[in-house]
């Protein structure tokens, strides 16, 4: 069965000018701030850094046997794709025409559309789980977009909601169920829109009322939601004792070796150990020790006056952040000096972490795990190894950028007491950071740059963790530890990681413990003076974007060593450079520009698209990684007008999505609305939580 294309529509696809603005500060029109040559020496940020170096590396980038037990011998990598039935290029019984979708899998796909609303496969039910603005605190008032205060929004659902968990309640908050609550929900906020938010918004000159509520409405929530027994539904309950609002104005513990570094220290913080808030959270994950991460992204686009800053040093680490220009989108910086760089220097570098919050203790002050990196972090989903190391899997959401992983050097506690949950909550703060290089196995020749399979059949290869920095050792030759930590890309470019396309969601599968990295898009691959296409990132002008499937060797989360592939190729099937991990490509559903990543309880991939370049609303989709249908994509749900779908969770009866930045299309106002979800029209347009469940009171995809 082909699925159809919808006719393109007045926004064919792509993200609209204004999510750039709010939501990136407009990172794809700025040009692309890795403009390293990798193993380059001498231009002026490697120099910089050297020239500044206190404590000089004790070891070459490369020298990786130095970490960790060794490197493996060259060759000999468990290739990803021999681990599957039939041997590398052996696919059988997928081209059957009968038989089942894989369980979990098994719903009527949703074709493409441009619908104003949720879109879900017949049988299924939806509710709005919560709102913008809806009150989550006590004393905090019911949702009145005419009479907002920053006040309010302290205590309201925050905006442009983006990753999502659902933790359990009973275990860890000594039976506090009220109002029928049985879990806890965690939501990202990652960006605000201010002209979506306030009717008569002047973007020149905001007044510091709007300010103040833009960033009580970043940040994070918890919530406690209950769920309705005969169907999926989830409702939040208000005034819930666990429910907490973390904003921009949150103070923060920073942790890790980078802590107290004098590049954190500002006039407010002379010990470079606390930080006021979170911004631009992205995704995230949930710990096996029942905590939250969550990474801050964007962060460059709130820090205002980069050019005037003359330091040639900062200057240069600045650019190769994407922090630039002269006025910041929001203008933060005329109600807070931290956000103007001539006034608070080092404020930039306390943000661009990894956070993790303890949702169980709303008193608890959230922490900024340095020993992660500083980079534009999409998302960070631990995994133990069998003896409890807690493994990091890391994207920097950028052009060109890299991914990383961090294995912690202590092991996990099992317990519950108040001591062990102190242990792992430190668990990311001593351990090793790296980065990817990514090599191909097939000739350079053979990739053509148009998504083309070399004659191996397969974009597939070898790939090693590069060393960065472990405690207070730099493995990277003229920079501390500390400036590794704080200027993570710069050390990355000198250990010559391999320049992606858009490193955002990665996650292990739980069940095969290989690991799936979402590469969104690269239009920029193959320009003049850019990186060309090689066999991980193989297409010029990449519009849809790839996700790549590794296997540690020796499926040891630890090893230095990987083996991967691309699984999918993202696209109109019909185009000939998509590829869908060997299945009939006219049986799968067309998607484009994969972001978010999780996995359902059969072990079946769901990801969530940001940017549809078909000419579709964005999706929910899920695909079988493994059997006979691995790599048979299904569509399970669109999203209204101008939004793009985030934080999905699958569980066994219900999946839940952010529907984040709803209506943001270029030329809407509150006044112009572009989307009347969730309310309908005469209402604001409201980013949400959507749960969705079979109304049959089956299980998901059953
Ligand atoms: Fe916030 Fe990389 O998406
Ligand atoms: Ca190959
Ligand atoms: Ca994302
Ligand atoms: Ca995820």
């Amino acid at each position: 069965m082909r699925i159809p294309l919808p006719l393109l529509t007045s926004h064919p696809g792509g993200r609209s000018a204004m999510t750039c603005r709010y939501r990136c500060g407009d990172a794809c029109f700025h040009e692309v701030p890795n403009t390293s040559a990798n193993e380059y020496a001498g231009d002026v940020i490697a120099r910089a850094l050297s020239r500044r170096s206190v404590l000089r590396a004790g070891a070459v980038v490369g020298a990786a046997a130095a970490v960790g037990g060794g490197v493996p011998g060259s060759g000999g990598a468990v290739s990803a794709a021999a681990a599957d039935k039939g041997g590398k290029h052996g696919h059988p019984g997928k081209h059957g025409k009968h038989g089942k979708p894989a369980k979990g899998l098994r719903f009527a796909p949703v074709a493409p559309n441009t619908a104003d609303k949720v879109t879900v496969p017949e049988g299924y039910g939806q509710n709005v789980v919560i709102r913008w603005g809806e009150p989550i605190l006590r004393g905090a008032p019911a949702f009145d977009p005419k009479r907002q205060s920053a006040k309010a929004q302290a205590g309201q659902f925050g905006y442009n909601n983006d990753f999502l968990t659902l933790l359990p309640l009973e275990s860890h908050d000594g039976g506090r169920r009220g109002g029928g609550a049985d879990q806890l929900l965690v939501a990202n906020h990652e960006y605000t829109n201010e002209e979506l938010m306030f009717a008569g918004y002047d973007p020149e000159n905001p007044t510091r009322e709007q300010v103040e509520i833009a960033w009580a409405a970043h940040g994070l929530s918890v919530v406690a939601v209950a769920g309705e027994r005969r169907t999926g539904a989830l409702r939040a309950v208000p005034r819930h004792p666990l429910n907490r609002r973390i904003t921009a104005t949150t103070p923060f513990e920073v942790t890790g070796p980078a802590a107290g570094s004098p590049l954190l220290r500002t006039k407010a913080d002379p010990r470079g150990r606390r930080v006021l808030g979170t911004l631009n959270n992205c995704s995230g994950g949930t710990t096996p020790w029942g905590t939250v991460l969550s990474g801050e992204e964007n962060f460059n686009q709130y820090f205002a006056n980069a050019d005037k800053v003359t330091d040639p040093e900062r200057a240069a680490t600045l650019k190769r952040y994407g922090v630039t220009g002269g006025a910041s989108q929001r203008r933060w910086e005329r109600f807070d000096d931290r956000f103007d760089l001539t006034k608070e220097p080092n404020e930039v570098h306390r943000f661009g972490w990894v956070i993790e919050v303890d949702p169980y203790d709303p008193d608890s002050a959230p922490r900024k795990h340095t020993a992660l990196g500083r980079f534009k972090h999409e998302a960070a989903q631990p995994r133990l190894t069998p003896d409890g190391h807690a493994v990091v899997y890391m994207g920097d959401d950028e052009r060109f950028d890299y991914f990383y992983k961090f294995v912690s050097k202590r092991t996990v506690r099992r317990g519950k007491s108040a001591e062990d949950r102190r242990h792992n909550m430190a668990l990311l703060d001593e351990g090793t950071l790296y980065v990817a290089k990514l090599t191909g196995d097939s000739p350079a020749g053979q990739i053509d740059g148009a998504g083309t399979l070399p004659e191996d059949g397969e974009f597939d290869g070898t790939g090693r963790w590069i060393p960065l920095a472990s405690g207070d050792r730099s493995f990277v030759e003229g920079m501390t530890a500390e400036e590794v930590y704080i200027f993570t890309r710069l050390a990355a470019d000198r250990a010559g990681a391999t320049k992606m396309d858009r490193p955002e969601d990665i996650e292990p599968s739980p069940r095969t413990g290989r690991v799936y990295v979402a590469l969104t898009n690269n239009t920029d691959r193959g320009k003049a003076g850019k990186a060309g296409p090689d066999e991980a990132n193989p297409r010029k002008a990449n519009k849809h974007g790839q996700v790549l499937e590794f296997a540690e060797r020796g499926d040891d989360p630890r090893s230095l060593r990987f083996s991967w592939r691309l699984f999918l190729v993202c696209g109109d099937p019909e185009d000939p450079g998509t590829y869908f991990g060997g299945f009939p490509k006219d049986q799968v559903s067309p998607i484009s520009c994969p972001d978010n990543v999780t996995f359902d309880p059969y072990g079946n991939l769901w990801l969530s698209t940001d940017g549809n370049q078909l000419g579709s609303h964005d999706g929910l989709f899920g695909v079988a990684v493994a059997g006979p249908r691995r790599g048979e994509v299904r569509q399970f749900l669109t999203v209204p007008t101008g939004a793009e779908t985030c934080g999905p969770l699958v569980q066994d009866r219900r999946v839940l999505v952010s529907v984040q930045h709803p209506g943001e299309v270029d030329g809407a106002s509150v006044e112009k609305p572009a989307s009347a979800w969730p309310d309908g029209p005469g209402t604001y347009v409201r980013p949400s939580v959507v749960a969705v469940w079979p109304k049959d009171g089956s299980g998901v995809g059953r």
